[in-house]
């Protein structure tokens, strides 16, 4: 098996569950108990509060946890809802973000909310020039909050994101970043980019699935979602989930070493070979600015869900965007909002490596997405165009 769709989901790296076991065997307790066996624990926590907030360049006690992404994006989306309100305010997303903001979002218009939806340009960036237009337009006299990712998960195109903060900043936002795609591949500092809030999640970094962190930047009010015994400083009741925090923590010391350059290599050499042996390739979004791991492309009359089922009988597991939209019929929303025709945008494959992947398995799936692609046009007809495999 050749695992490259790293961006749904990442291996568990052995150093985390060396972390991690201790915690799912002796070391059981509740880190909130007061006799002295439980000190271990408690301070397992807060040394996982620290290895967290390094990476981000946060301090430890902005540092909560949570128990995965969705629940960092709208913990911070809802509590600044409730701040807010919907009398006179104005919420700011971009059509690129995933669900985990969008459906928070569309919930808060359908009680009222007014929201506003920056566009992006084609190479997948923010269009700022734009977004300062319609802030002038709609924001004056408004209380606004806004929600802004920092890479974006399918086509791993970086965003302008210190610039589009500071535009906010100035029309007075509370601003959240989902920076789910970000920690762990690319630096992430939030003493450079002045965000309120910021969401991480452990799975994307070689921490296991079900744990995630928000970043609630210090003197910034939050409203929250679980009430209960108040742990996590009374923003999220509930007893933590040690073994998993203890995990996230080690996966973002692990993190700290920069591993961008070897992937980015292989990425590149992947690229180059679909390029030079495929005809009708196109490379999507901006070259320049995006994660070292991913390789987003379209191939013009192939359908890029038949690839998929063509490349699992092969042994290689890629994906046509977010793992949430497998199997929905629709052309991808960010393809859409970068001005893709349905078809280019049905045509895709997002590609995405590892600290683990290795030049043999990206040579392997190289040949492998040839024969494929070759494979899938050979066997439409000129006059239908490409084969439908879920029609
Ligand atoms: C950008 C982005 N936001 C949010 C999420 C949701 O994170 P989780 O799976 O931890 O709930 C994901 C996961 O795919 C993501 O890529």
């Amino acid at each position: 098996m050749i695992y490259l769709d790293n961006n749904a989901t990442t291996a568990v790296h052995p150093e985390v569950l060396e972390a991690m076991l201790p915690f799912l065997k002796d070391n059981f307790l509740n880190p909130s108990s007061g006799y002295r066996a439980a000190k271990p624990v408690k301070a397992a926590l807060q040394k996982a509060r620290e290895q967290v907030a390094a990476l981000i360049n946060a301090e430890p006690d902005e540092i909560i946890f949570t128990s995965c992404g969705t629940e960092s994006n709208n913990t911070a989306l809802k509590s600044l809802a409730r701040l807010v309100g919907r009398k006179n305010s104005l919420v700011v997303t971009s059509a690129i973000e995933h669900s985990a903001v969008l459906r928070p979002i569309e919930a808060m218009a359908a009680v009222g909310f007014e929201t506003l939806t920056l566009g992006v340009s084609e190479d997948g960036r923010f269009d700022l020039e734009e977004a300062e237009r319609q802030l002038d337009t709609q924001a004056g006299g408004k209380a606004l909050f806004a929600s802004l990712m920092w890479s974006n998960n399918e086509t791993g195109v970086n965003q302008p994101i210190e610039e589009a903060v500071t535009l906010l900043k100035q029309h007075g936002a509370a601003v959240h970043s989902d920076a789910i795609q970000a920690v762990g591949k690319i630096p992430v500092d939030v003493r450079a980019v002045p965000v309120d809030m910021l969401s991480l999640s452990g799975h994307k970094l070689h921490a296991p699935k079900g744990v995630g962190a928000l970043f609630l930047r210090k003197g910034f009010r939050l409203e929250p979602l679980l009430r209960g015994g108040g742990q996590e400083f009374g923003h999220r009741s509930g007893t933590e989930n040690v073994p998993y925090i203890v995990g996230l923590g080690q996966a973002c010391e692990l993190a700290m070493t920069d591993h961008s350059t070897g992937i980015a290599v292989l990425r590149d050499h992947l690229e180059q070979r679909l390029v030079s042996e495929i005809d009708g390739v196109h490379l999507n979004g901006s070259r320049t600015h995006r994660a070292p791991n991913i390789c987003h492309v379209s191939f013009d009359h192939c359908e890029g869900a038949g690839l998929l089922i063509l490349l699992d009988e092969a042994g290689v597991q890629v994906s046509t965007g977010s793992a949430c939209m497998t199997g929905k019929q629709q052309p991808s929303h960010v393809q859409k909002a970068m001005g893709f025709t349905d078809e280019r945008a049905k045509s895709s494959l997002r590609i995405s490596l590892s600290r683990f992947t290795t030049r043999e398995e990206i040579d392997r799936a190289a040949e492998a997405i040839a024969k494929a692609v070759k494979k899938l046009r050979a066997i439409q007809s000129p006059l239908t165009g490409p084969v439908q495999i879920y029609s």
